[in-house]
């Protein structure tokens, strides 16, 4: 029986009376587990995490952990992290199919040729790729210290930034510098229409935009704010405004209505100005009944090569003494 199957099964035969709030939290305890969470999940697993952040802010959290399972309820790359810099820990994430977009778009065959054909390049690769990739890769970034790990690096030196094109357009004309962009996206944000936002501004025209770098260009042209999901939640906390446009995936309105109870959160439009086309199809496998299973089960978990895992240590290791406030690995 394959793992999905299996998974389907399971779920059926989950009683239908239980608390699973109730249960998750006495198998965290039982399995000395600590649950993280990214802002993208939906909102009762948000609720029930031990930790919520961005990915940087998780990856800190799982190389510090003293758990013995680290639950990850986010996309699979995150949960790699996790065991890449905790390897002794136990990692499971609630469903395995949760990939991403920007994973997909760079296989680690066709990276490693393109790196073959730019060998006086410095890999700079966004943390949203498989630990294949990363295993390529000279330092890791993420949308919250991408721009302070480039002002590190040398101005003649000629710097490969995969796999998304438009974080990497961003920084590039943030920095002034010269990247070759791998030609890969987020399907999420690149689905938001510029002609509804603009409607959306003129209706609510004291409510700044905020939105991820993961956008593309016509969509960050509008925004007062660009940043990482802890740096927009930071934005909307402390900025003055009572309404706030926001082009990201919309589960993190979540945590920013608990932030800042009071305020108005207008999610950012598809094309047809009111689409679910937004939402992260792969953050949204993970749900309360399969974080429930995956606790008691310890399945499905993340397991690693060691080589692999050894050579995608690397550059994560440079990433967190490169970004702006160090972490321990
Ligand atoms: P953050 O690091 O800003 O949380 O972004 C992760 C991500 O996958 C955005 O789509
Ligand atoms: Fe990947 Fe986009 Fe989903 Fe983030 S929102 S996990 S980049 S597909």
């Amino acid at each position: 029986m394959d793992e999905q199957t299996s998974m389907a099964n399971k779920l059926k035969a989950i009683d239908p009376s239980i608390d699973l709030v109730a249960e998750i939290n006495r198998l965290r305890k039982e399995k000395n587990a600590v649950i993280l969470a990214h802002y993208y999940q939906h909102p009762a697993i948000q609720d029930i995490a031990d930790f919520v952040g961005d990915s940087l802010d998780l990856s800190r959290k799982a190389a510090a952990t003293d758990a013995d399972v680290i639950a990850f309820c986010g996309v699979k790359f995150m949960a790699e992290v996790a065991k890449i810099l905790s390897p002794t820990k136990t990692v499971i994430l609630p469903d395995m199919e949760a990939g991403c977009s920007l994973e997909d778009s760079c296989p680690a065959d066709e990276f490693a040729e393109f790196r073959a054909k730019h060998p006086d390049h410095l890999s700079l690769t966004y943390i949203n790729c498989s630990a294949a990739v990363k295993a390529h890769s000279d330092i890791i970034v993420t949308s919250s210290n991408a721009e302070a790990i480039i002002e590190q690096i040398p101005h003649d030196q000629p710097i490969i930034f995969a796999p998304d094109k438009y974080l990497g357009g961003y920084i590039a004309r943030k920095t002034g510098r010269d990247m070759l962009l791998w030609d890969g996206s987020c399907i999420v944000h690149e689905r938001f229409s510029e002609r509804e936002l603009i409607k959306l501004k003129a209706q609510n025209p004291d409510a700044p935009v905020v939105a991820h770098p993961e956008c593309p260009k016509h969509i960050l042209d509008h925004a007062d704010h660009v940043g990482s999901t802890s740096s927009i939640l930071s934005y909307v906390t402390t900025n003055p405004a009572t309404d706030f446009i926001i082009a990201t995936e919309p589960h993190i309105i979540h945590q920013m209505e608990k932030d800042a109870p009071g305020k108005n959160f207008i999610g950012a439009p598809g094309a047809d100005g009111n689409c679910n086309c937004n939402m992260c199809p792969f953050m949204e496998l993970n749900t309360m009944e399969k974080l429930y299973l995956c606790l008691r089960d310890l399945k499905p978990e993340i397991t690693m090569d060691e080589d692999l895992r050894l050579k995608a240590l690397a550059p994560l290791k440079k990433m967190l003494e490169m970004s702006p406030v160090k972490a321990k690995v």
